[in-house]
């Protein structure tokens, strides 16, 4: 049977191992679709090095380039790619570190939010790059990602770009960088929304009496559960708010409310303010 792993010949370099890259490398070891002998990590501190090591058995490094060197492609067929996985404000040192240390093959993912694809090119002189935007619930296997890719980046690179991230959940492949600045907003800053409605409702449970342990297990399997109805049964939200708003009832009445207060708006608002929040930010 053919091998229908992308990543079965890939070798994986993690710059800066920490919460994210160790979500990435915690799937694709889980999943198996890379072994920890296909994975490099670089991490400044000893005891992040040794607990990644002892952790998954991947080799780390003190140095970032040690890490990619590692990390390159053994033979003509195999494959490598390099991710950028520190915070934004270490972004310029690490490309300054990197810079003629990649060879062409090799390509570089980035999760850095806000960093530009033109802006890593242009540090790093290299031109198969991948910018990619997740979200927090990535960290237990449940984000979605959305990704987008230079020019320079093949199809056999995407499909190798697809299978990683399918290791932090769901994958969106997004016609350009505007489109990131738009899941930035949307899906990035998302949970941020989802908690607090979720903490409103708690409270608002408390208020009417409620402990907050049973408030917050009523409150959370409400969300979980209409998440997975809503997915499950293709309906519209409208369709299946309807469904359960009977004339004069509770529902019609807690809809007024929540009309009243402009709630869609409010979100809706929100939504665009971090989109141009994000924009501004990769202006800078
Ligand atoms: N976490 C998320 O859910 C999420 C979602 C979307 C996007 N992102 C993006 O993912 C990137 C990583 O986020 P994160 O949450 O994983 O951050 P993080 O946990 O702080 O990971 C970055 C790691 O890089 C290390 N580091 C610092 N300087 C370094 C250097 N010069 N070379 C190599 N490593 C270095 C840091 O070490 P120290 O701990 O010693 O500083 C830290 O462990 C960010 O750019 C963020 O925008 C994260």
């Amino acid at each position: 049977m053919a091998d229908t792993n992308p990543l079965s010949n890939c070798r994986l370099a993690f710059i800066g191992c920490g919460v994210m890259a160790e979500a990435i490398i915690a799937g694709l070891l889980r999943k198996k679709l890379v072994g920890p002998e296909q994975i490099a990590g670089s991490h400044p501190r000893q005891a992040r090095r040794e607990e990644m090591h002892v952790k998954y058995g991947v080799e780390m490094f003190e140095n970032n380039r040690d890490a990619v060197t590692a990390a390159s492609p053994e033979s003509l067929e195999a494959s490598s790619i390099v991710v950028l996985a520190v915070k934004p404000q270490r972004l310029h040192g690490v490309l300054q570190q990197l810079k003629g240390s990649l060879v062409k093959e090799q390509l570089v993912v980035s999760v850095v939010a806000g960093a530009k694809i033109e802006t890593i090119a242009e540090e790093l002189v290299h031109v198969s790059i991948v910018r990619t935007m997740p979200n927090t619930p990535a960290q237990i296997g449940e984000g979605v990602t959305a990704w987008t890719a230079s020019a320079g980046v093949s199809e056999e690179q995407e499909s190798q770009v697809c299978a990683m991230l399918e290791a932090l959940g769901k994958t969106v492949r997004v016609e350009n960088e505007r489109q990131i600045d738009m899941a930035t907003a949307l899906s990035a800053t998302g949970p941020t929304y989802i908690f607090l409605v979720m903490e409103a409702l708690i409270d608002a449970g408390v208020h009417m009496g409620f402990s907050r342990h049973v408030a917050q297990e009523l409150v959370h399997q409400t969300m979980l559960g209409s998440v997975l109805f809503a997915r499950e049964s293709h309906k519209h939200p409208a369709e299946l708010r309807n469904m359960v708003t009977s004339p004069g009832g509770t529902s019609a009445e807690a809809i007024y409310q929540m009309e009243k207060g402009s709630l869609r708006t409010v979100l809706s608002k929100a939504v665009w303010s971090a989109y141009q929040r994000a924009e501004a930010l990769g202006r800078k």
